[in-house]
């Protein structure tokens, strides 16, 4: 029996030949062509001005929050449930993140609460486009212009996905994006900020080499940070996006294909799409439901019998040790947390594989 992983990269096309290239032609660190060239078309599938390429989607958040200058004492509104990197970043700068929960209809940023949690002291908000959905974004930056916040994107999921037709990461005032290998397009490790906004980008180049004058080889002017990628990683990065049509419209007809097979299924509940979004479902998703005969984990023990590989959704912020929150007030993000698995969803799954995840599932709801 094969078996199925959640996740693998798809790296069957110019992958190697231009990892190779960048061997052969010794240009491995963060000078060479490959640098500029994933950058252009990273930002042209964004729809965006400037794309940044950077080490990770950790250091991509960390960067967006200095370039507000966002510091000790002030708040920034991030999602309860997302991965800890959101709130990680936020800890970095020596800021606080303030959590809020998500909308049941769409599994990510609930905006009237997030209105409720603004303060004198908000700086920014981080919404977070969860396993590839976008954030509900115009009542969102209506709150936010109200307010003097920053929308600093979290799309390190969702890349391609639409929000009424315009793509994430340039819908904020900055976005970041993350390339780990389980994700849309990767490159390893590696991740992107994006912007339209000239005078930030050019702040992020400067800041993520360490703050070098451009004129001046060593003349540092401010304390800056190696956050580079490498030719190497952006080699990886170009031969995705020249095939991230495909990838993404997989990705899609993966999604289309769990829920022909699964809408039936007694005590599941699928993965939300909002009218006005495409999400890229990163991740497919389901909720075991109160009627499902098994609890979640006992479920993934049973697919893993039988080969195949699943992941529990994240754990909320509050529930951690550096973010504990004595009276939590997040009961969407603790049902989706408790309740949530994701099944395989890479490009390359196939039919018949999705057929047997399904017939799996079915089974194990006594169908
Ligand atoms: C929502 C979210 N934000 C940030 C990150 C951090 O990205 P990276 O792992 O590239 O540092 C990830 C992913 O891994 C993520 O899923």
């Amino acid at each position: 029996m094969k078996f199925i992983p959640v996740y693998k990269p798809d790296l069957s096309g110019n992958e190697l030949k231009y990892v190779t290239d960048c061997i052969e032609s010794e240009w491995i660190s963060s000078l060479g062509e490959y640098v500029g060239r994933f950058e252009r078309d990273f930002a042209s599938l964004c729809e965006v001005e400037h794309a940044i390429s950077l080490a990770n989607g950790t250091v991509a958040l960390h960067l967006a929050l200095l370039l507000f200058g966002i510091g000790p004492g002030d708040e920034v509104i991030v999602p309860s449930l997302t991965f800890v990197a959101t709130a990680n970043a936020v800890r970095y700068v020596g800021a606080e993140p303030v959590f809020v929960d998500l909308d049941p209809q769409t599994w990510t940023l609930d905006i009237n609460k997030t209105e409720q949690k603004i303060t004198s002291r908000t700086r920014a908000v981080i919404p977070v486009h969860l396993y590839g959905h976008p954030v509900d974004m115009d009542p969102l930056s209506e709150v936010a212009n109200e307010h003097g916040l920053h929308i600093i994107e979290d799309a390190a999921e969702a890349h391609g996905a639409k929000y009424k037709d315009r793509v994430v990461g340039g819908l904020g005032d900055v976005g970041c994006f993350s390339f780990y290998g389980n994700k849309t397009i990767t490159t390893g490790e590696g991740g992107m900020l994006t912007t339209n906004d000239d005078q930030l980008a050019e702040k992020a180049r400067f800041l993520k080499d360490h703050g070098m004058d451009k004129e001046r080889h060593y003349w540092h002017t401010e304390v800056g940070y190696n956050y580079r990628m490498t030719n190497l990683q952006a080699a990886v990065g170009l031969a995705q996006v020249e095939r991230f049509d495909r990838i993404f419209a997989r990705k899609r007809e993966l999604a289309v294909m769990y829920h022909e097979k699964l809408i039936d299924c007694p005590g599941i509940e699928l993965q939300p799409e909002a009218h006005w979004a495409k999400s890229s479902f990163w991740m497919n998703s389901i909720i075991l439901t109160e009627d499902y005969p098994l609890s979640r984990d006992a479920m993934r023990e049973s697919l893993l019998e039988q080969g195949i590989d699943t992941r529990p959704f994240f754990i909320p912020m509050h529930q951690l040790p550096p973010y504990l929150d004595s009276n939590p007030d997040f009961p969407i993000s603790d049902r989706l947390s408790e309740r949530g698995l994701n099944i395989p969803s890479y490009p390359t799954l196939k039919d018949v594989e999705i057929s047997r995840i399904c017939g799996a599932i079915m089974e194990l709801s006594g169908e």
